[in-house]
């Protein structure tokens, strides 16, 4: 793994954010530029960060796994659907919304669908307790989701339209950001 030189540049100046002695602090943008740059994180990206921010490998490993932003496996080059199976969500139809994933992208989570545009997971609570049962696909939350409304979302993010993010019932207007 290697950083393009624009990653590279844009990576050294966020170590310089930190006093001399503390570059690891600078670990999750790093992250993040890397599973920006390559999809997701790769083995040989986590290593290569951990060197440059004269880390070891497992502490590196360890801010990796813990956070649902980061992705340990290949994802679709459409989206990666994060479902909330948290227990307002999961009260409010979250195993309708895995059953389609099951059934739309791949049988399991983590695995990529055989079209290559979708992988799937289940998450815990992403903050829209209020909106459930809801998902964050790509960057963006869908909320308020049935398991109707999700087929049509993945259906259209498959044609290469994006469905407006937000409450998918109507209960305020919802506009893209
Ligand atoms: Fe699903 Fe909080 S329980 S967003």
């Amino acid at each position: 793994f290697a950083f393009t030189p624009e990653n590279q540049k844009w990576a050294e100046a966020q170590m310089t954010k930190y006093p001399e002695g503390r570059q690891a602090s600078a670990i999750i943008p790093l992250l993040w530029r890397a599973q920006e740059q390559e999809g997701w994180l790769t083995r040989p990206a986590i290593e290569h960060i951990a060197a440059m921010l004269d880390m070891a490998y497992i502490r590196a490993l360890e801010v990796a796994t813990f956070y649902f932003m980061f992705q340990l496996a290949p994802v679709g080059s459409v989206a990666h659907v994060q479902i909330c199976g948290t227990t307002s969500c999961m009260i409010c139809g979250a195993e309708d919304l895995i059953a389609v994933c099951q059934e739309m992208i791949a049988p399991k989570a983590h695995e990529v669908s055989a079209d290559g545009k979708f992988s799937w997971e289940e998450v815990e609570c992403l903050g829209a307790c209020a909106n459930a049962p809801m998902a964050q696909i790509g960057k963006d939350y869908y909320e308020d989701l049935t398991a109707e409304r999700l087929r049509e979302i993945l259906g259209e993010l498959a044609e290469g339209k994006v469905p407006v993010p937000g409450p998918q019932n109507g209960r305020y207007a919802a506009e893209p950001l």
